[in-house]
């Protein structure tokens, strides 16, 4: 009798254990399965003293998540899947109020062996792995997704949380704009309210208050699980009308840097330099 108790509670203990430790996908990387939430659609993602919570449109809290103390942060130097990305920092200026990219959704790649491919532009706060981020995907992750494009807005904590809108299919060809947009501040505690999203495509907005100051603002390929070049879309990406305005309205000179792992054969170029109307190519 006792020992079928312990042994049934070892099992649980066990189960729970394993699903603590199961890893999944996110375009932050890979987090565990137990911290990483989908929102309902028209919820929003709150950071609440140490707590971030999940509320449904009608401002119920669908989920809480703890936030953890942020591991040692990682500089962004091609590990944890991005493949080539251009980046910018704002150096101290009046906060990044909108950050805008159009890219086309490219065709399926010529091969399918269970890699994830993720193209998007982002804002993150320095020094932080914490990222808000209007995400293209191809091939699975967390969120759902196969052999087949789709979008989906994701904001993952520094911490270990990772949070997403529901994916929506998208076909090649199609035009995209990934849209991160400063729509608060409260000065009381130096946080920030933010919107994410892809312009016309409903269920991609997320809004996210509370948040760090994001600084730094990247265009990315991050991909995982890739066996050959023909795992990634044939040709090129273009970023085009990337464009970046500060809260001040001031317009800063931008200069993108761009950082390419030659070992993976990929390479992005900025073709058109600058704060407005910006031009980046990804090469395959
Ligand atoms: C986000 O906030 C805006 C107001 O700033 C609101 O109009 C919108 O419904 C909110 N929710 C989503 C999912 O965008
Ligand atoms: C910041 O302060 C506001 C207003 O006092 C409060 O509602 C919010 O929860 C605080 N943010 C965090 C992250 O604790
Ligand atoms: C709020 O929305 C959630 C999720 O859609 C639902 O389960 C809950 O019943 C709603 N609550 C109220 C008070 O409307
Ligand atoms: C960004 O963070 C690094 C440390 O992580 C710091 O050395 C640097 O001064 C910060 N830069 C800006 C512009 O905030």
């Amino acid at each position: 009798m006792r020992i079928s108790i312990v042994s049934s509670l070892l099992a649980v203990l066990c189960a729970s254990f394993t699903l603590a430790l199961e890893q999944v996908l996110t375009p932050g990387g890979y987090r565990a399965k137990t911290n990483v939430f989908e929102i309902p659609p028209g919820g929003s993602i709150v950071h609440f003293g140490s707590k971030v919570h999940v509320l449904a449109a009608n401002g119920t809290v669908a989920h809480v998540a703890d936030s953890h103390p942020e591991k040692a942060h990682r500089p962004r130097d091609l590990l944890d899947g991005w493949i080539a990305f251009a980046w910018w920092l704002n150096p101290g200026l009046a906060p990044i109020s909108s950050f805008r990219t159009t890219w086309e959704v490219p065709p399926v790649p010529d091969s399918d062996n269970g890699q994830t491919v993720f193209l998007f532009n982002a804002l993150q706060p320095n020094g932080s792995s914490a990222i808000l981020q209007p995400v293209l995907q191809y091939g699975p992750s967390n969120a759902g997704g196969g052999s087949f494009w789709a979008v989906a807005t994701w904001y993952v904590d520094g911490t270990g949380n990772a949070f997403f809108t529901t994916p929506v299919p998208v076909i090649s060809g199609q035009t995209l704009q990934g849209v991160i947009t400063l729509t608060g501040s409260d000065a009381s505690n130096s946080t920030f309210t933010y919107n994410a999203k892809f312009t016309d495509v409903p269920g991609t907005s997320m809004n996210l208050t509370g948040a760090a100051e994001l600084t730094f603002a990247a265009e990315t390929l991050e991909a995982y699980g890739i066996t050959a070049l023909s795992d990634y879309p044939a040709g090129s990406t273009v970023f085009s009308a990337v464009d970046l305005t500060l809260a001040d309205g001031m317009v800063p000179s931008i200069a993108w840097s761009a950082e390419g792992d030659l070992a993976d054969g990929v390479s992005i170029t900025v073709d058109t330099d600058g704060r407005a109307e910006a031009h980046m190519t990804i090469i395959y």
